[in-house]
């Protein structure tokens, strides 16, 4: 068995996953990174193992059951244990009620829910290997604070949050603690590609209409969130189990838009 921690961070090839890859470099873990998009795969992995050479890049289609079991398989073969399990990978649309289609409720249940439960399956005798095994799930706090024009993502969301309390509440006898971390809005390829998308609801000025909804007034960068899930994997969170953490700006918890405040209460907000 490997004596360095090792890392599986899945949807590794750019974004949030990207970011967690490199901070998990930078923290002395060896990573074992996988992703569909193999080319763009082999860049990000080239750039993290400047880091930390110990980088595991596998090629993979996770929605594929066999190819998520092939890929814990390998990393368990190669290095014999998993310290932090990162369920990342993830996708989404914009099908509305009205819209959304059998294939398309089930394309994203698949990928977003079911994936992480049996990779966490197929994980757990690595994660128990390493004595103090984390499961990271990464949800979303559109999972409590809809805008109705989602509703595969964020169910698939809230039910990977419930997820996450069910693998405490199993695995923590094996030592492995399960947590659910929830952007708010992050600058990354999914989100900036949200209004393009086919059967969109939304229009161009997305970005600045969110912005106004988050109390510090700007998305978060991918390394925002990435630091707080590589913290939470370490020792210093070891009593973090079964919760869901949100890195959000604030706004999961605000009702008001920063227009109208500084409208409202204009020598409060400025
Ligand atoms: N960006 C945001 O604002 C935001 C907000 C809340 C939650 N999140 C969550 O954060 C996570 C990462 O999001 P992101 O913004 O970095 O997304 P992204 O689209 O930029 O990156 C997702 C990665 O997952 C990979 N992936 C997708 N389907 C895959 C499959 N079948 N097999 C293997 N890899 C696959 C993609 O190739 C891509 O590299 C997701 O779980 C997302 O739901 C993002």
């Amino acid at each position: 068995m490997l004596e360095q921690k090792v890392a599986f961070v899945t949807g590794a090839a750019r974004g949030i996953g990207a970011s967690i890859s490199h901070q998990f470099a930078a923290a002395g873990y060896a990573v074992a990174m996988i992703d569909k998009m193999a080319e763009n795969l082999q860049k990000t992995a080239q750039a993290v193992s400047e880091k930390n050479p110990s980088v595991y890049p596998i090629a993979a289609d996770l929605s594929d059951l066999g190819s998520a079991k092939a890929a814990v398989e390998k990393v368990g073969k190669k290095w014999g244990r998993i310290d932090a399990l990162v369920n990342n990978a993830a996708i989404h649309d914009f099908r509305t009620i009205r819209k959304m289609t059998s294939e398309s409720w089930d394309r994203i249940m698949h990928l977003n829910l079911k994936i992480p439960a049996f990779l966490a399956q197929y994980a757990t005798p690595l994660l128990e290997a390493s004595k103090a095994g984390v499961i990271i799930n990464i949800a979303s706090i559109d999972a409590h604070f809809c805008k109705g024009v989602a509703p595969a993502y964020v169910a698939s969301k809230g039910g990977l949050i419930s997820l996450t309390f069910d693998m405490a509440a199993s695995l923590s006898g094996a030592g492995i603690r399960a947590v659910a971390v929830s952007p708010g809005a992050v600058d990354s390829a999914l989100r900036s590609n949200l209004t393009s998308e086919k059967g969109s609801d939304l229009t161009n000025d997305f970005r600045a209409a969110s912005e106004d909804y988050i109390p510090l007034g700007r998305w978060a960068s991918p390394d925002e969130v990435a630091k707080v899930v590589c913290w939470l994997a370490s020792s210093d969170a070891s009593y973090i189990n079964g919760t869901e953490i949100e890195v959000d700006g604030g706004i999961s918890h605000n009702n008001l838009s920063n227009t109208l405040k500084k409208r409202m209460y204009p020598d409060e907000f400025r």
